[in-house]
């Protein structure tokens, strides 16, 4: 399959089975926004679950948060993103439609803006010099529309954490090195959004603020590192689809000394040549704390009580996208497969991830098969294992369905079900078959979901 086919496959299986759907749709859509639905739900939670788990329930040193997504305005004006977080902006003179300049560069192909020709009209060169805008979504609280009430979406869930890194290490009675880990929305105006839900103009993060002594950073920086890719790997992506991208020192953003993203592959006109950006890692030494201290005259520091010493701490940042990596998830997995004569779709999602775990199927609509295969589905969902149970169309059919909407098993209730108890588990992947006591069903599937 093309890459470029790849993602209109995607778009398409995503709607058909209940992952995404395009928001607002009724009305024509909403510019680069999506909405989750009933698997796409599921599946971004075990996503960000696995995120939680691994970063806050398996370690003694990173505490969770939860901070609001508005702030006081100061916040920006010391992170410096109302002075800098602007992306370059054309406008096309003959049709009007606005672009980033990198993007439509990457894009066209062009070496520079005369020899760039417009995506929306065709025309080349007819650009308006570039100006910078500002990507923070502004708002208004309070009753009063006026300059002294603005206040901005939050474009990162990082700030959130930075201004309560002493409420956190008192209350929680952390020591540096430690971690601050949130789960939250993010907005930002994006010029040239698109690419499904790849650049969106609302998205969650999965941010991880790590404080350390300075002089220890670049250690740490490499320890996260590494520690990142482990855990894509582990959720399933392919290594070879995996890498790295350093940033040059002269493309840094203004707070970082060293930035590595971690990219996957995509395919189609994503990112660079197909590699797409899902994960930044940053070594934003002690900027954060520092303009926290000088905006709000609070001190930041950190009272070391051992080496009975104070300083700022410097942070290595680790900032996943909950839905690019759901993306990837996606992506990693779809696959399509010639089965005796027939095009088979699977979406091959890990077990842990399977927004469904299995699918509960009599073998027909009669001698009681129904009632004992529902007896199974009622159970595992009583035991807080996601199951479907259907009864209609040609076992064949049925086990398709569920091989595209991403559930690992398959377990069939049969003639030999009522004879002696069994059943038969059939696996996505591989399609064969084993048979199985009914009554050890739960533990058998346990046993692969916690793989
Ligand atoms: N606090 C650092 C920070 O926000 P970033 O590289 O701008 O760093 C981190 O963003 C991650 O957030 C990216 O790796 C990406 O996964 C996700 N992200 C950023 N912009 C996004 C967008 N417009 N749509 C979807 N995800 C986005």
């Amino acid at each position: 399959m093309a890459d470029t086919e790849l993602m209109d496959k995607l778009v398409s299986l995503a709607k058909r089975r209940g992952y995404v759907f395009q928001s607002s749709e009724i009305y024509g859509g909403t510019g680069s926004v999506w909405d989750y639905g009933p698997l796409g739900v599921e599946l971004k939670r075990n996503v960000k679950e696995a995120w939680w788990r691994s970063m806050v329930h398996e370690r003694d040193d990173i505490e969770g948060l939860d901070a609001a997504i508005l702030m006081h305005p100061r916040v920006w004006e010391a992170s410096g993103h109302v002075a800098e977080f602007t992306d370059p902006l054309v406008e096309c003179r003959n049709c009007h439609r606005r672009y980033r300049v990198d993007i439509l560069l990457a894009e066209t192909g062009a070496a520079d803006l005369p020899e760039a020709q417009c995506p929306s009209c065709g025309k080349t060169g007819e650009w308006t010099e570039p100006r910078q805008f500002n990507l923070m979504f502004k708002t208004f609280m309070g009753p009063a529309e006026d300059n002294a009430s603005v206040v901005y979406l939050r474009p990162e869930t990082a700030q959130g954490i930075f201004v309560n890194f002493q409420n956190v290490q008192t209350s929680a009675r952390q020591k540096v090195p430690f971690g601050i880990a949130q789960i939250g929305k993010a907005f930002r105006n994006e010029i040239t959004p698109g690419n499904f839900t790849f650049r969106t103009r609302e998205f969650e993060q999965m941010e991880m603020q790590f404080f350390v002594e300075p002089g220890t950073d670049d250690a740490w920086f490499e320890e996260w590192k590494e520690s990142r890719m482990r855990w894509m790997k582990a959720l399933g992506l392919d290594e070879s689809r995996l890498r790295f991208h350093p940033h040059a020192p002269d493309k840094l953003a203004h707070y970082a000394k060293a930035a590595y993203d971690i990219e996957f592959f995509f395919g189609g006109t994503i990112g660079d040549e197909g590699w797409g950006e899902i994960e930044g890692i940053h070594n934003r030494t002690d900027f954060d704390l520092r303009r926290h201290q000088e905006f709000s005259g609070k001190r930041m520091e950190y009272i070391d009580p051992v080496a009975n010493k104070r300083y700022l701490p410097y942070i290595i940042e680790t900032s996943a996208g909950a839905d690019r990596v759901t993306l990837a998830v996606l992506a990693n997995g779809y696959r399509e497969e010639e089965v005796e004569g027939e095009t088979r779709v699977v979406l091959g999602l890990a077990p842990k991830l399977a927004p469904l775990k299995a699918g509960i199927f009599p073998l027909v609509k009669k001698d009681g098969m129904p009632e004992r295969a529902m007896a199974i589905h009622e159970d595992l969902r009583r035991r807080g294992i996601p199951s479907f149970y259907d009864e209609s169309g040609a076992i064949g059919r049925r086990y398709r369905r569920q091989d595209e909407a991403g559930t690992p098993f398959g377990i069939t209730v049969d003639g030999d079900t009522l004879e002696n108890g069994s059943v038969t588990i059939r696996d996505r992947d591989t399609m064969q078959q084993e048979r199985i006591d009914a009554s050890r069903v739960v533990e058998w599937l346990r046993e692969k979901i916690e793989q």
